[in-house]
């Protein structure tokens, strides 16, 4: 087979036959280009998936397409009912593909990456720790670590210049320990912005071998064995299993001490050794509690660096702002009910989240053949759902390069199902959406109640694509006290 790609616009496809997919002119695009699985395995060894250069990036205007990389067939889906299918009305037929197995490496089995019954006994168990009545009661929790670090910030004298990426990622892991562990997590938080991007990078590398067949679930078990066997490994290697055995580390210090010191705190670290009457396997409470320690705070800290860009960028939406929260808070602390008065605060944290969405695409492998709107989806396919496209796809998003937060403003019509997806679809949804929602208004409200932040002249400010979506080079910005505007 020398042309694999087949691009397909299912619109303009009417009458052909439906097994035959054929590649034909699509929306403002121009013919549909064929890739040969050559140029594309290519890209994906050099480039990886990237958001702007990478293999996904070819496909912008496409319902469907389809590569082939190596030995993987792949297709990407770009509208929005035929992600509904994956998401929602075909959920059995797909399972999380290899593209999650170095987050099983790092945190085995949990509910990221676990499927079936087993997942949804292990989500049920821990869905009432995330419901709305029970945010409501930790939201004091979530304020203190903020607090803390405005205050710190705060503090320091003279000219405040500071990489925001690294303040937000120590601030969502110490909202995450206080509010679901009841603890700080120790010297683990100084170091995890530096672990998190080293060892992001070395996965986004070694999971271009994965993407084009060269390295399955076995190979990557093998990887997880050696790193863990504490058997001295060679670079990359060595720096993966120096950041593996920290977090495990970490990890076990936080179940050990709980178990050596019960509490009676409502919190997720008790849920999970309590669950089910302790039936579950300590390991099984460590894999979980390091997922909600990485998966409760990545996401967010990425989610908040791109939301202060966004504001730097666009003056006039964050002086709204401003004016929001000195209405509302007038310089006090937040609690639960002025959550509902801001919202045009919630609306830049949504649009914002639609700009630059921290998890950008996520991938699923199909168990067995399926045929979506007439595509056939041959078993074992890997298919892309790449949010960030569909964010930006003028189909769905009048003048989608526009930050506009008036879209998420009360009132406004609410975007079509799987066309606005920061936090995944279907019943894999994030369970910690709303969460992050809350905790990110209320870092909003706080910082902002303080500080007005302005990018550094000549920082580059660029987005890197790997598991998640990071500024590559941090966020510089120079904080101004907002006491000296008013
Ligand atoms: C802005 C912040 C966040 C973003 C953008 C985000 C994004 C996502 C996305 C897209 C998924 C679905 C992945 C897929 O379907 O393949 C997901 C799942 C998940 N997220 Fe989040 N997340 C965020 C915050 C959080 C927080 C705060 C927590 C926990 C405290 C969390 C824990 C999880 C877990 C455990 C799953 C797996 C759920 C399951 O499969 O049952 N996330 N997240």
């Amino acid at each position: 087979m020398t042309s694999t790609v087949l691009v397909e616009n299912n619109a303009e496809r009417a009458g052909t036959p439906a097994a035959i997919p054929v590649p034909r002119p699509v929306g403002a695009g121009g013919p549909a280009k064929r890739w040969s699985t050559w140029q594309m395995t290519r890209d994906a060894l050099l480039v990886g998936m990237s958001l702007e250069d990478g293999m996904i990036s070819r496909v912008r205007g496409h319902d469907i397409s389809r590569f082939r990389a190596g030995g993987r067939r792949f297709v990407v889906l770009t509208k929005p009912e035929y992600i509904d299918h994956v998401l929602h009305t075909a959920r059995l037929n797909y399972i999380k593909s290899v593209e999650f197995e170095p987050i099983r490496l790092a945190a085995g089995l949990n509910l990221l990456t676990d499927e079936g019954d087993s997942w949804a006994e292990h989500r049920a168990a821990i869905n009432p720790m995330f419901a709305r009545r029970y945010l409501n009661d930790i939201v004091d929790l979530m304020i203190d670590p903020i607090e803390e670090m405005t205050s710190e910030l705060a503090g320091r004298a003279g000219r405040i210049e500071v990489d925001l990426h690294e303040v937000m990622v120590q601030m969502t892991l110490r909202v995450v320990a206080n509010a679901l562990f009841s603890q700080d997590f120790g010297g683990v938080v100084a170091s995890m912005s530096d672990m998190a991007t080293k060892g992001l990078r070395i996965t986004e590398v070694i999971n271009r071998f994965s993407t084009v067949g060269l390295l399955n679930r076995s190979g990557w078990g093998l990887i997880k064995k050696s790193i863990y066997s504490r058997v001295p490994l060679p670079p990359p290697f060595s720096t993966m299993q120096k950041i593996a055995h920290d977090l495990d580390d970490a990890v076990n210090a936080v179940v050990d001490d709980r178990i050596a010191h019960p509490t009676d705190s409502p919190d997720l670290l008790n849920i999970l050794l309590s669950a089910d009457e302790g039936s579950w396997p300590r390991q099984r409470v460590r894999d979980e509690a390091l997922t909600f320690m990485l998966a409760g705070h990545e996401t967010t800290a990425n989610a908040m660096s791109w939301f202060w860009y966004l504001m730097a960028l666009n003056p006039e939406a964050r002086q709204r702002m401003h004016a929001e929260i000195d209405e509302v808070l007038g310089g006090r602390r937040p609690g639960v009910d002025d959550l509902a008065q801001l919202p045009w605060t919630t609306a830049c944290v949504q649009e914002s989240q639609r700009y630059y969405s921290a998890v950008w695409s996520f991938t699923r492998e199909a168990v067995a053949d399926d045929v979506i709107d007439g595509h056939h989806i041959r078993r074992g396919t890997t298919v892309i759902v790449p949010s960030h496209y569909l964010h930006h796809d003028p189909r769905y998003w009048s003048d989608p390069e526009q930050f506009d937060p008036t879209r998420f403003l009360p009132g406004a019509p609410r975007p079509q199902r799987s066309t606005y997806l920061p936090f995944g679809g279907g019943r894999r949804v994030c369970i910690g959406q709303s969460f992050a929602l809350m905790e990110m208004v209320l870092i909003v409200a706080v910082l902002s109640g303080e500080f007005t932040f302005d990018l550094v002249p000549g920082h580059p400010v660029e987005p890197e694509a790997t598991v998640t979506l990071r500024p590559r080079h941090g966020l510089r910005v120079v904080a101004r006290r907002r006491q000296e505007e008013r």
